[in-house]
């Protein structure tokens, strides 16, 4: 059976969610597909830590991955703008298809990117990047294709929706909330990008775009994130027969295009 070898850069959660699934479900993925799926190679920063991969199977330098003439897939699941960026960039400049999950550079660099992969005759994907359980963007792009898309809402964060329900359910501050989202793995070590509503804003950047033919740059997105929220703001929206949730509205209309994140 043909084999196509894979390279992944980074290995935290969806790294190492994406080497589970793939052995989990290697019958079923070689027997959908005719192709044996083999992960080659995958870049850290610390190679001491414990991980899915033997160490054999671990690098610290990129180049390793990009120019291992065995490897066609590079799944890029580091997160951030750099090396992030650079390193796509010369997996498309080498040949290799992209597969990525990180909603900021696709958010920020996503047309440069897109632009760079048509020119190179690569594939870039980024369904991952938002909503990959649902998922959304390709059904955006192929599914809706002769539907003019006059607006998007929705609840595009998982951890704030979380937070806020617990607030509103048990009367927790943002903070208890947040601890105990944390606990349970909800939340990351990390919570601003989700609590200052940049996470969702992301998402909406890059649906919008999809969504209205257009280019939604992050500049131009009203972003306002729940941090400001207490408790008694959850009392009075009860009290008025309504909840609180962090919504990420897009609409398109003859005045033009409105991308805004708020509660
Ligand atoms: N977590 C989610 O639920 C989720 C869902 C959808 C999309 N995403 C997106 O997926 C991406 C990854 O998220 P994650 O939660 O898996 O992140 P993570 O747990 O922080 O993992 C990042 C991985 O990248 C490696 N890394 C980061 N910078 C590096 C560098 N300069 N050189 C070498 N390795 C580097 C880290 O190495 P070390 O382990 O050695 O530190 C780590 O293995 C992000 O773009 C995120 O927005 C995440």
């Amino acid at each position: 059976m043909k084999q196509i070898g894979i390279g992944i850069l980074g290995l935290g959660t969806v790294g190492t969610g994406l080497c589970k699934l793939i052995a989990e479900n290697q019958e079923l993925i070689e027997k959908r597909l005719g192709l044996s799926l083999d992960l080659k190679l995958a870049l850290v920063r610390d190679l001491k830590r414990k991980r899915i991969l033997p160490q054999g199977r671990l690098t610290t330098d990129p180049k390793r991955i990009l120019q291992d003439p065995e490897i066609q897939i590079i799944v890029e699941v580091m997160g951030g703008m750099q090396p992030a960026k650079d390193l796509i960039i010369q997996a498309l400049k080498a040949g290799k298809t992209v597969v990525t999950a990180n909603k900021e550079l696709i958010a920020r660099s996503g047309h440069e990117l897109l632009t760079l992969a048509t020119e190179t005759g690569q594939d870039l994907y980024f369904e991952a990047s938002v909503a990959g359980g649902i998922p959304i963007i390709r059904t955006l792009k192929e599914s809706l294709t002769a539907n003019k898309i006059s607006g998007l809402y929705g609840i595009i964060n998982g951890t704030t929706n979380y937070i806020l329900s617990k607030m509103s359910q048990q009367g927790s501050t943002l903070e208890a909330a947040l601890a105990k989202a944390q606990e349970q793995g909800y939340a990351e070590a990390d919570p601003a990008s989700d609590i200052e509503g940049w996470d969702a804003a992301y998402k909406l950047a890059i649906l919008a775009s999809i969504a209205f033919g257009s280019r939604v740059e992050m500049e131009r997105v009203h972003v306002e994130g729940i941090g400001k929220i207490q408790p008694v703001d959850l009392k009075y929206c009860q009290d008025l027969g309504y909840t609180l949730k962090l919504l990420a509205i897009g609409k398109n209309s003859p005045a033009g295009i409105e991308v805004r994140v708020h509660p």
